[in-house]
């Protein structure tokens, strides 16, 4: 009887350890912007991949919207186990490397195809692996695009911002950016940016088209430089426990699943950053202003300057082969 027990006993451990691993691996994926974003729209490909070649062995759960986590305790959760993925702006990751900073410079790229080419060239890819010491696996690239400023009253030359709160990215090269021309800067979360300009406790911030129009910033500032001063891209990451621990051929195909999601999100991001914008002058809540070639100069001679300042923490060397990506 008692060895029937035992064999009992061990049968059913043995189902129990069966249906446990059986479970399917769980991604949370957790991102701050709204979904019909470039960032939105590439998690939600992500999700809907692994639905589709992956159903019962990984689950992706998107939280977007700062839902699960916002901006400054993402990548903590991640270091914790408490969330798998996140893709949070390049300019947020200034605690765990300072070389990611380059991405910050202001005027330091002209386009986004400069961008590209700059990520997609040895340098870049490089930086990739620039966590890896902090326990964190970068995994790829993701566009949303050039950004802009917007604010409470006309901002067409440096002067203007003058004595005026921005919010800015949790970043100290933003920091220099906006000091340079003798602006406030204040780092908060991105979920709070909109109703710091609604109650005016700040004046203005910088972002994307996507970002500026999905967050209805336009809505609660009259007026939206083109400045096109700086880049706001992301680094898609994950913790190298969990990746580390991720069965291998499932590994693969969950990372040839981003790869595609990732395709997906740039491809849309430089038309979503023109419909954005069109969709905020159409709306007449905001005026959007273009820069003449004298007036842009002064932004450009006004901030160039936080190159220097950061070129020790940043390399030389890297800073040099972003701008040739311009060629
Ligand atoms: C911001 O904080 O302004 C952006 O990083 C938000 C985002 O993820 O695009």
């Amino acid at each position: 009887m008692r060895l029937l027990t035992a064999a009992v006993t061990s049968l059913a451990l043995t189902l129990g350890a069966q249906a446990a691993s059986a479970a399917p691996v769980e991604i949370k994926f957790s991102h701050v912007v709204a979904e019909n974003t470039p960032k939105g729209q590439m998690a939600v490909k992500f999700k809907e991949l692994v639905d589709e070649r992956l159903a019962g062995k990984v689950e992706v759960k998107v939280f977007p919207n700062s839902q699960l986590f916002g901006d400054n305790k993402v990548l903590e959760a991640m270091l914790l186990g408490d969330v798998q993925m996140a893709a949070p702006s390049l300019s947020k990751f200034q605690k765990y490397t300072k070389t990611l900073q380059i991405f910050d410079l202001p005027f330091l790229f002209k386009d986004m195809n400069a961008v590209e080419k700059f990520q997609n060239g040895p340098e870049g890819q490089k930086l990739l692996g620039a966590l890896q010491k902090k326990g964190l696996v970068g995994l790829g690239y993701l566009h949303n695009g050039m950004k802009q400023l917007s604010a409470s009253q006309a901002l067409k030359v440096p002067s203007d911002a003058s004595g005026k709160k921005f919010r800015i990215m949790t970043s100290d090269v933003l920091q220099a950016q906006f000091e340079a021309v003798d602006a406030v800067p204040l780092k908060k979360p991105f979920s709070e940016v909109f109703t710091l300009l609604q109650t005016k406790a700040i004046d203005g911030q910088e972002n994307t088209w996507s970002n500026i129009y999905s967050k209805k910033f336009f809505e609660v500032q009259p007026f939206i430089t083109e400045s096109n001063h700086g880049v706001l891209d992301y680094l898609v990451v994950t913790s190298a426990e969990f990746w580390m621990e991720l069965d291998a051929d499932l590994k693969v195909e969950v990372k040839k699943a981003l790869d595609e999601a990732i395709l997906h999100g740039n491809s849309i991001a430089a038309e979503k950053a023109a419909s954005d914008k069109q969709k905020i002058i159409d709306s007449k809540r905001s005026q959007v202003l273009s820069l003449t070639d004298a007036e842009r100069a002064q932004w450009v001679e006004a901030m160039k300057p936080v190159w220097k300042q950061f070129e020790d923490q940043i390399g030389a060397d890297l800073i040099k082969a972003a701008e040739a990506s311009n060629n």
